[in-house]
C-alpha cells in the first residue's frame, strides 16, 4: 500500500518515507489560491511556491526580480489554499546569499507571515551555513542544484548543466554536503539522468528532479507549463497536459463574440 494515500497531511517525514518505501513523489509550483485549491484537492504531495512567479506571473524574463515581499504574497495565498499538500516556499533572490543570519530572518519571515511548511534555496557548499542556521529555528530546508536559475548571469545559458565529469563530480559532492547539512529534499534541475540516478542512489533524502530523468524520487514541473497556459517554452524535459492557451483564447473570443452580438446576457442571466 502507498505510504502517502492514507495521509492526512504530507510532511517531510512522509516524503523521507516515500523515498524508503520506492514511492514516486509528485510536486508543481503554485502560485494562487484557486489553482492551489485544485491542486490540492487532486492530490499533489508537495506545492512549490517557486520563484518561477517572477517569469510566469509577473512577466520578467528572469527569477531575479522577484522580491521576499511578493513572495510571501504567493504564499500565504497558497497556503489558505491547501489542506494536505507539504507547502515549500523559495527564497528569492537577495533574500539569502549575503550571510546566514539574513537568510534566517527571511526564511522566519517566510514562515511567520505566510504559514507555509518549508524554504528551498539554491546552491551547495557555499550556502551549507545558512542552511544550518535556518535549521536551527526549526525552519526545513530543501536545496536546488544542477541549473539554477538565480546563477543565469553566471552561467550564461539554460543548457543542460555537469555534463562533464568534474562539474558532475562536485554536484554529487554538493548534494552529499546538503544532505549532512539537514536538507530534508533536494531539487535537481536540468542535469543528465545517469548522474541525477546516481546522486538519488547515494543519499538517503528524497531527489526532485525537473529535466533530470525517471531515476530520482519524484518529479517537478512549473504549473504554467505543464497546463500548456504559456505556449512559447519546448524544453524537451516538459510534459503538456493541457493546452490551455488554445483553449483560454478560444473561450475569451466566444465571449467577445457574446458581448458584440448582444447574445450575453440572456434572459434567464438577468435579474
Ligand atoms: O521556481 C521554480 O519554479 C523552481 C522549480 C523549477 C523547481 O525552482
Amino acid at each position: 500500500m502507498s505510504v502517502h494515500s492514507d495521509v492526512k497531511k504530507i510532511t517531510t517525514h512522509v516524503l523521507q518515507e516515500m523515498k524508503r518505501n520506492g514511492e514516486r513523489i509528485a510536486m508543481l509550483t503554485a502560485y494562487d489560491f484557486s489553482l492551489a485549491r485544485i491542486l490540492d484537492h487532486a492530490g499533489i504531495d508537495v506545492l512549490l511556491v517557486g520563484d518561477s512567479a517572477s517569469n510566469v506571473m509577473a512577466g520578467h524574463e528572469t527569477t531575479l526580480p522577484i522580491t521576499l515581499d511578493q513572495m510571501i504574497y504567493h504564499a500565504s495565498s497558497v497556503v489558505r489554499a491547501v489542506q494536505r499538500a507539504l507547502v515549500v516556499v523559495d527564497l528569492p533572490f537577495g533574500s539569502y546569499q549575503g550571510n546566514s543570519k539574513e537568510a534566517l530572518q527571511s526564511a522566519i519571515r517566510i514562515m511567520k507571515e505566510s504559514g507555509a511548511h518549508a524554504v528551498k534555496l539554491e546552491g551547495g557548499r557555499e550556502v551549507k551555513e545558512s542552511i544550518e542556521r535556518i535549521l536551527t529555528a526549526g525552519v526545513p530546508v530543501m536545496g536546488h542544484l544542477g541549473l539554477t536559475p538565480q546563477s543565469i548571469y553566471k552561467f550564461g545559458t539554460y543548457v543542460v548543466r555537469a555534463r562533464e565529469e568534474e562539474e558532475a563530480q562536485r554536484l554529487i559532492e554538493d548534494a552529499r554536503i546538503l544532505e549532512q547539512a539537514g536538507c530534508f529534499a533536494i531539487v535537481l534541475e536540468k542535469i543528465p539522468a545517469s548522474l541525477a540516478t546516481k546522486v538519488a542512489q547515494e543519499v538517503k533524502i528524497p531527489i526532485i528532479g525537473i529535466g533530470a530523468g525517471n531515476g530520482v524520487d519524484g518529479q517537478v514541473l512549473v504549473l504554467h507549463d505543464m497546463l500548456g497556459i504559456n505556449n512559447e517554452f519546448h524544453p524537451r524535459f516538459l510534459r503538456r497536459y493541457l493546452n490551455l492557451y488554445d483553449d483560454i483564447k478560444a473561450a475569451t473570443g466566444r465571449y467577445i463574440q457574446d458581448v458584440k452580438n448582444r447574445d450575453f446576457p440572456n434572459e434567464k442571466e438577468q435579474y
